[in-house]
């Protein structure tokens, strides 16, 4: 039996001072008093994101509310106290989310909801890779840019977590998938996902505009750009874009300052947008999870999407997990289990 957890010693991944990942140590925090609309979930496992690797170096100013020093912005666990207001769940239930720091916790407080249930029958060490993943890629990709059946999406760091993702929705929503990536091996493994049309980057000598374009139907160009990648590869994108398309930007490890030729824009008549998840506040959030929970989560019930998983690390080896992701080899998501 699973020993009862004590909230005022709760196991957690802390961030000593900013730097390599050495600076990630074990601690114990003490769980603030649970509020009237939260639950407290006792969790599995807890993802990895691009954003914990900038977090842990310094550069990110923390979500008021959240466990200072503490990283993680999603988890998947079990329902384990419920506020007095709270009506939409109860002690026992598997809940899976995304929040604005703490998520290296075997434990946290969050509003019931901001918590999605997790798909019938599924793991709860796999469902710790649906949030932070399939809530950026859908919410970017059809809730702001409008991908539409029958229109072609192109993904750049397709084999990335919120890249397969994407991947996955946009086939599941009838569209057409155009990817990039560096790495030959994950094009290759996003083909297994459905992906249409796989495009090498990283050279600078190749024309992978050009590929793009030729892979879209009648050399159009693309309807929708989700840019996982950013500001190095702006310019080529802008030559990718068709009449009428909307490019959105979600991700820029290769630079935040892009290079752009306003006139393409105005030609193509196209737009550019940028999002955030995690800046946003409490209410949009929930929002965002009780669509989810409506709309998407039956696509894992019946099997046309699926967390894709590339390692799990228990939670006392987070420090090679994030140099594991340094070094950009993960196809898919990276966890941490709580045992
Ligand atoms: N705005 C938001 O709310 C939000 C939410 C979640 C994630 N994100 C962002 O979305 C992106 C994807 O996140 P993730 O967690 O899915 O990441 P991930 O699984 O760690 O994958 C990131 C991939 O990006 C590619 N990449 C890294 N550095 C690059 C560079 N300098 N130039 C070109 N490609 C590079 C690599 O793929 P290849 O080896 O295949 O090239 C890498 O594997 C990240 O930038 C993340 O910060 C944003």
């Amino acid at each position: 039996m699973t020993p009862s957890l004590d909230p005022a010693s709760i196991r957690a991944i802390r961030i000593r001072e900013p730097g390599e990942p050495e600076v990630l140590e074990p601690a114990r925090i003490e769980l603030p008093p649970l509020l009237p609309h939260e639950v407290r979930v006792r969790v599995r496992a807890s993802g990895l994101n691009r954003a914990d690797l900038l977090e842990r170096r310094g550069g990110h100013v923390p979500q008021p509310g959240t466990p200072p020093g503490i990283p993680g912005l999603e988890y998947a666990g079990v329902v384990d106290a419920v506020g007095a207001a709270c009506t939409l769940r109860d002690v026992g239930d598997p809940v899976m989310g995304i929040v604005g720091g703490g998520g290296y916790a075997e434990a946290l407080h969050v509003s019931e909801r901001e918590t999605i249930r997790v798909p019938e029958g599924m793991d709860l060490v796999e469902a710790a890779a649906i949030p932070e993943a399939f809530l950026t890629a859908w919410d970017a990709t059809f809730r702001q840019a409008g991908l539409a059946p029958g229109e072609t999406l192109l993904i750049h760091a397709v084999g990335s977590g919120v890249g397969t993702a994407a991947l996955q929705l946009a086939r599941w929503a009838g569209a057409r998938v155009i990817g990039t990536s560096r790495t030959a091996d994950k094009l290759e493994e996003a083909r297994e996902l459905g992906l249409g049309c796989a495009v090498l980057t990283g050279d600078e000598s190749t024309d992978w505009a050009a590929e793009v374009r030729a892979g879209s139907p009648d050399g159009r160009g693309v309807d929708v750009v989700l840019d996982l990648v950013g500001g190095g590869y702006a310019s080529r994108t802008l030559e990718t874009l068709a009449q009428g398309a909307r490019w959105i930007v979600v991700g820029i490890p290769s630079g935040r300052e892009a290079r752009l030729d306003l006139r393409g824009l105005m030609m193509r008549r196209a737009s550019i947008r940028g999002t955030m998840l995690r800046s946003r506040p409490s209410e949009e959030k929930a929002e965002l999870a009780r669509s989810f929970e409506d709309t998407v989560l039956n696509g894992f019930e019946e099997g046309a999407l699926r967390p894709v998983i590339d390692r799990v690390f228990p939670s006392e080896e987070t420090v090679e997990a994030h140099r594991y992701m340094e070094s950009n080899r993960n196809f898919g998501k990276i966890l941490l289990a709580w045992s």
